[in-house]
C-alpha cells in the first residue's frame, strides 16, 4: 500500500499545461509549496531546512486544507508556530498558500500530497498538533474502508506527534463521527472530550469555523468533534 499510495494522485502535468493552478504552484508558490517528489525530501527535517527554526519549534499540520479558511487564520494566529497543510488537489492548495501569504503568514507550507500516508513526509515525534476537519464521510457501507480514521492510520499518526500533543477532528457525519470515535476510544489518544453539537457546547468559544463547516452550519446541521491528546 505505501509503495503504490502514489498512483492516486494524478501526475503534474506538463509545466506548459494551462491549468493556471498547476503553474502557480510550480512558480508562483514554489518557495511555499511542495510538490509530491519534493515534500519527502523534507522528512525529519522540515524545522531547520524549510522554516529555519530550531527543533524546540512547534510543527502543526493540517490534513486536508481545503480552501485554506482554517489554514491562513491558524497561521496568523499562531506565528510562533509552523504550520504545514497537505492536500491533494491543485485549486484548493493553490487557494490555501496563496490566503495565508496575503494575510501576512510566513510560517506556513503546503504539500501536494496523499494524507493516507503521512509518515512518508514527516518523523517519528516531528509534529505537535494535527487537524482533520470535515475529511471525506465516505457514507456508502462500502467505502467506509476508505475513510481516514482507521486503527492503523492512528498508531502510525500518533507515533508522527511529540508528547502533550492535540489531534482535533470535525466532521458533520455522524456515522463517520461514530465510526472514529469508536476508533478513538481504542487508540493510545486520550479523549479529551467531544460533542455531538459543536456549537451548543464548551468547545464553541474557541473554535473557527471552516469553510465547509459555514455550509453545514447554514444548513443547520449539527457539528460532530473530538479533541485528543498525545500525553
Ligand atoms: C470536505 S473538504 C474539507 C476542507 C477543509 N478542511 C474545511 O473544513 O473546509 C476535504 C478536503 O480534503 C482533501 N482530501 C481528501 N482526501 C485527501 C487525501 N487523501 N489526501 C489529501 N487531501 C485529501 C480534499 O481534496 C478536500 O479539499
Amino acid at each position: 500500500m505505501l509503495d503504490s499510495h502514489t498512483l492516486k494522485l494524478k501526475p503534474i502535468a506538463n509545466i506548459n499545461s494551462p491549468n493556471n493552478y498547476i503553474i502557480a504552484l510550480q512558480q508562483e508558490y514554489n518557495q511555499w509549496a511542495y510538490t509530491e517528489e519534493q515534500a519527502p525530501q523534507f522528512k525529519g527535517q522540515w524545522r531547520q531546512q524549510v522554516f529555519n527554526k530550531p527543533d524546540s519549534a512547534f510543527l502543526d499540520l493540517e490534513i486536508g486544507t481545503g480552501n485554506g479558511l482554517f489554514f491562513a487564520h491558524q497561521a496568523t494566529k499562531h506565528p510562533e508556530r509552523c504550520l504545514i497543510g497537505i492536500e491533494r488537489k491543485f485549486k484548493p492548495l493553490v487557494q490555501s498558500i496563496r490566503r495565508a501569504l496575503r494575510q501576512g503568514a510566513t510560517n506556513a507550507r503546503v504539500l501536494r500530497y496523499d494524507a493516507e500516508v503521512p509518515w512518508n513526509l514527516f518523523a517519528p515525534s516531528e509534529l505537535n498538533n494535527i487537524f482533520i476537519h470535515f475529511p471525506d464521510p465516505w457514507p456508502k457501507m462500502r467505502w467506509h474502508k476508505n475513510r481516514l480514521i482507521q486503527t492503523e492510520y492512528l498508531q502510525k499518526l500518533i507515533e508522527l506527534q511529540r508528547e502533550k500533543s492535540y489531534l482535533e477532528f470535525k466532521t458533520d457525519h455522524r456515522g463517520y463521527f461514530d465510526h472514529a470515535l469508536k476508533v478513538f476510544q481504542n487508540s493510545a489518544y486520550k479523549m479529551e472530550g467531544y460533542t455531538y453539537d459543536l456549537h451548543q457546547s464548551e468547545f464553541a468559544e474557541q473554535n473557527f469555523v471552516t469553510h465547509f463547516e459555514s455550509i453545514f452550519l447554514h444548513k443547520g446541521q449539527p457539528i460532530y468533534y473530538a479533541l485528543l491528546s498525545k500525553n
